[in-house]
């Protein structure tokens, strides 16, 4: 079995932080949502991927992800050039693929549990055209939704229906043989002038091939600045802790709190757990940090109150207002001398400065 990983796509919804790089580069607990991928395709015992890169900073997904070796697999990186959907993504990597059958990934989603694993050990190629795994979620306008035939078969799978037939979402993971290739063939570009995934899901699922199973593990997908907080929020519950940096006397720390090489914790911080801090970061010591905080490397955090928000690296933040539900994008600077009540949400692009000034009326 192969792997396919799509890891191309503008990731318009996740602007301005995909203005300096690929979404699938994005931080969750300070680490790429595609090393999750790539490590969960290892634990399902797929070593041999193709990375489909495209959009506007491909050679960013290269430089982080290198050989594969870091990671004990091989990546292959195939060119997929304009993004032209996904399952004109996938038909990119139909010559890796060869006559294997394979596994695609969505690069912007993390499949939590055994999701990979289960659907790797089910899916039969001799047997199946496709596998899916379908997930209830909240809202099934955002995805694939199938609808079942009450036989324990899949009537259909439809893109982002307007009146969804059930709340089953098929997730980011899905198991191929090479027959999808010529159903992608006779695709057309939807209306929305993209190669539709889902219309080959369906024409292979509403056959009689079709291996699915319905999970409650988590699935996440990473689309949007909320998705990325929830993600955060959710895996910095599960993340290890962990000090290898250095708390100074009089610095106060409870809770699930990591502390990554080489970083600082003041004597008078608070840091109320769940929190991740990466590596070469202070928190100085007026800073009150957590829960549900994830900062990145190289950051400098000042009087600031920060809750439920993501830092990502070489941010400095001197300001004495409180932080929450926010996302601040690399290489940028917050400042603010206003009031220390004030609570504020942030989205702050990556080489930004924001500086809060109260005037007074
Ligand atoms: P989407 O979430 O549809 O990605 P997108 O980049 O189009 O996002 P947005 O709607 O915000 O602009 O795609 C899921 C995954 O597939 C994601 O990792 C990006 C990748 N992808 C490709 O590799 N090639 C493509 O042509 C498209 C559309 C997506």
């Amino acid at each position: 079995m192969k792997g396919v990983i799509l890891a191309g796509g503008s990731g318009t919804r996740l602007r301005p932080f995909t203005n300096a790089t690929q979404k699938q580069l994005l931080p969750v607990v300070n680490k790429p949502v595609l090393e999750y991928v790539v490590e969960d395709l290892k634990r399902a015992g797929i070593d041999d991927i193709g990375v489909v890169v495209g959009g506007d900073y491909p050679e960013k997904v290269r430089e982080r992800m290198g050989d594969g070796s870091a990671y004990g697999v091989e990546l292959t990186y195939i060119h997929q050039g304009d993004p032209r959907g996904l399952a004109d993504a996938v038909h990119c990597a139909k010559e890796f693929v060869g006559d294997s059958p394979f596994v695609v990934y969505f690069g912007d989603t993390i499949a939590g549990g055994d999701i990979t694993a289960e659907l790797v050990r089910g899916f039969d190629p001799d047997e199946h055209d496709v596998g899916i795994v379908l997930k209830a979620v909240e809202d099934p306008t955002r995805f694939g939704t199938a609808e079942l035939d009450g036989e324990g078969g899949i009537r259909r799978v439809l893109e982002k229906p307007d009146n969804p037939p059930t709340n089953l979402a098929y997730v980011g993971v899905q198991a191929y043989t090479p027959a999808v290739f010529d159903v992608i063939e006779d695709l057309e570009p939807s209306a929305r002038g993209e190669l539709e995934l889902t219309h080959a899901v369906d024409a292979l699922a509403s056959g009689a091939d079709t291996y699915w199973t319905e999970t409650s593990d988590v699935w996440m997908d990473v689309g949007t600045v909320e998705d990325l907080l929830e993600a955060n929020r959710h895996f910095a519950e599960a993340a290890a802790p962990g000090m290898t940096g250095d708390v100074s006397e009089g610095a106060e720390v409870t809770g699930r709190v990591s502390l990554g090489h080489r970083s600082t914790v003041e004597a008078g911080a608070e840091i109320r757990g769940p929190v991740h801090i990466g590596e070469r970061t202070v928190i100085g010591g007026d800073a009150v940090l957590g829960p549900y905080v994830c900062v990145g490397d190289g950051c400098e955090i000042r009087r600031a109150s920060v809750r439920s928000s993501v830092i990502m690296d070489d941010v400095e933040a001197d300001c004495d207002f409180t932080l929450e539900g926010s996302v601040v994008g690399s290489q940028s600077r917050l400042s603010g001398d206003s009031d220390p009540t004030l609570r504020v949400t942030l989205t702050v692009g990556p080489d930004s400065e924001v500086t809060l000034q109260d005037w007074g009326v």
